[in-house]
């Protein structure tokens, strides 16, 4: 009988540990015995004794550990990811669309629904995100534009959404299901940064609850499984169980590490058995830590009186009134010892988590109190301007004709007017600024010269200067 505070697989790996064989089967250092010794002097001999694929021996240990996710998160199937949530959110495009299909995809997702639609061949119309201006944020697709946009698109075979957001925000996902079920529409949703939402009442309501067909969560990202691990969970009967097997077949190692398998299996437990305690918790020091830099002169930080639906463990500091920028505050922070999750043009955002101390949360407001000590004189953040997110692209062709078309490459300052066949994200959050099919315009590479220069990364280009980039020849 499974219950959840068995953990199928943690006891599988015990057993495999215990178990003295010869190995004639893959992995190539068997065990161990051929790995470089400094590795194993480093990560310890029971990793690699460990460091198996997912045995046909183990079938009926991983579906009890997804069985048992499932139940934890009250849907009806859920599957365990090895590559990531990337690879969910291909495998949940694939799932629902196929060349040429319509799917509503927010603008703000991230560069993995971009690629989904690469290798689908589905074509996106973007759903344009609400912008605060006052704290310069992303807040997402409201319903209201949802339902504007069912209205003109009726022919679409999907809706995708991110929630929450890199700053914690999440969708009126009740409302947002609700209006694309009308209309028998699924919804999947990219919850990369909410596998904990389900445990704790306080925070914003799940894409699970709000009854989402397809949810795609990194469970590493938030709660507490190795990096690379996620799931995917299917629920109700607008999306073809089946097709979704067949997709993650298409799109996942055929060699998953049961070690990474493994890791879902406990974070599952953990939040099934003392989630909500461990998001007490951690709801307690995000509160701590955000009421004690609201004190700080020249800092502020949002909170739910400010931004409906907005998940408090995420943490954006602003330091507009220090007229710096986000990359040169990361840097003082970082000679201090402390490391955000992402800098912006005038923010940092931290991601507390079930993982964080009430020490780490002493240390992170002690280093902000110093960052004016050490401003430099040039860290002036200069104009302002719009944030790229809210601009509607110019589409002229679908991301899939673009990716395989014929190139060629141009200085990015001379793109202005040509098609893009890259993905141009600052990194993190993996948002594009454009897609492949997307007409370059000045107020694109202004924004993106300005991430450089401010410090920041660009992903997806193929010159990592983006001196020069690739368009449609
Ligand atoms: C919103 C969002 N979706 C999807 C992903 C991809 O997740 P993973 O790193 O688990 O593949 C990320 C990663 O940063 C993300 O931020």
């Amino acid at each position: 009988m499974l219950n959840q505070s068995s953990a199928p697989l943690l006891e599988a790996l015990w057993a495999f540990l215990r178990d003295d064989h010869v190995p004639f089967y893959l992995p190539g250092h068997k065990r161990g015995q051929s790995i470089d010794r400094d590795l194993q002097a480093l990560l310890g001999e029971n990793l690699f004794r460990l460091d198996l694929p997912e045995l046909p021996g183990l079938d009926r240990e991983i579906s009890d550990a997804e069985e048992l996710a499932a139940i934890a998160y009250g849907v009806d199937r859920t599957w365990f990811l090895v590559n990531g949530s990337t690879c969910g959110i291909a495998a949940s495009v694939l799932a629902v669309c196929q060349l040429g299909d319509k799917i509503l995809l927010g603008r703000n997702c991230h560069k993995s629904a971009i690629a989904a639609l690469v290798l689908s061949g589905a074509v996106p119309v973007y759903l344009p995100t609400e912008f605060n201006p006052r704290f310069e944020l992303d807040c997402g697709v409201t319903p209201a534009t949802l339902q504007e946009t069912l209205i003109a698109h009726p022919d679409a075979k999907a809706v995708m959404l991110v929630s929450p957001n890199y700053f914690g925000v999440c969708g009126e996902l009740d409302q947002i299901v609700s209006i694309a079920h009308a209309k028998s529409i699924p919804v999947l949703i990219d919850e990369a940064h909410g596998s904990h939402l389900h445990f704790h009442p306080q925070l914003p309501m799940s894409a699970v609850d709000a009854g989402a067909d397809l949810v795609v969560q990194s469970t590493h990202k938030v709660t507490s499984s190795l990096t690379q691990t996620s799931m995917l969970h299917w629920q109700g009967d607008l999306v073809d169980r089946v097709k979704v097997s067949q997709a993650l077949n298409l799109v996942q190692s055929s060699s998953p590490n049961l070690i990474l398998l493994t890791s879902l299996d406990v974070a599952r437990r953990q939040m099934a058995i003392h989630g909500y305690d461990l998001l007490e918790r951690t709801l307690r020091l995000a509160d701590t830590a955000r009421s004690n830099i609201n004190q700080i002169s020249g800092l502020s930080s949002f909170d739910s009186s400010d931004i409906p639906n907005l998940d408090p463990t995420r943490l954006t500091v602003s330091f507009n009134q220090l007229g710096i920028t986000g990359f040169a505050v990361d840097r003082i922070l970082q000679q201090l010892g402390v490391i955000a999750e992402m800098p912006t043009l005038s923010q940092l955002v931290f991601a507390i988590s079930i993982g964080n101390t009430e020490l780490d949360i002493e240390k992170l407001v002690q280093a902000l109190s110093k960052i004016q000590d050490h401003l430099p004189a040039s860290a002036n953040r200069g104009t302002r301007i719009p944030d790229p997110y809210t601009l509607q692209p110019i589409i002229k062709l679908s991301p899939r004709e673009a990716f395989f078309a014929k190139t060629d490459r141009v200085a990015f300052s001379q793109s202005i007017g040509r098609i893009c066949t890259e993905m141009l994200c600052p990194y993190p959050p993996g948002i594009p600024v454009i897609c492949p099919g997307e007409l370059i315009t000045s107020e694109i590479v202004e924004f993106l010269s300005l991430i450089l220069q401010a410090g920041g990364e660009i992903n997806g280009c193929s010159d990592r200067s983006l001196e020069t980039i690739r368009v449609i020849s």
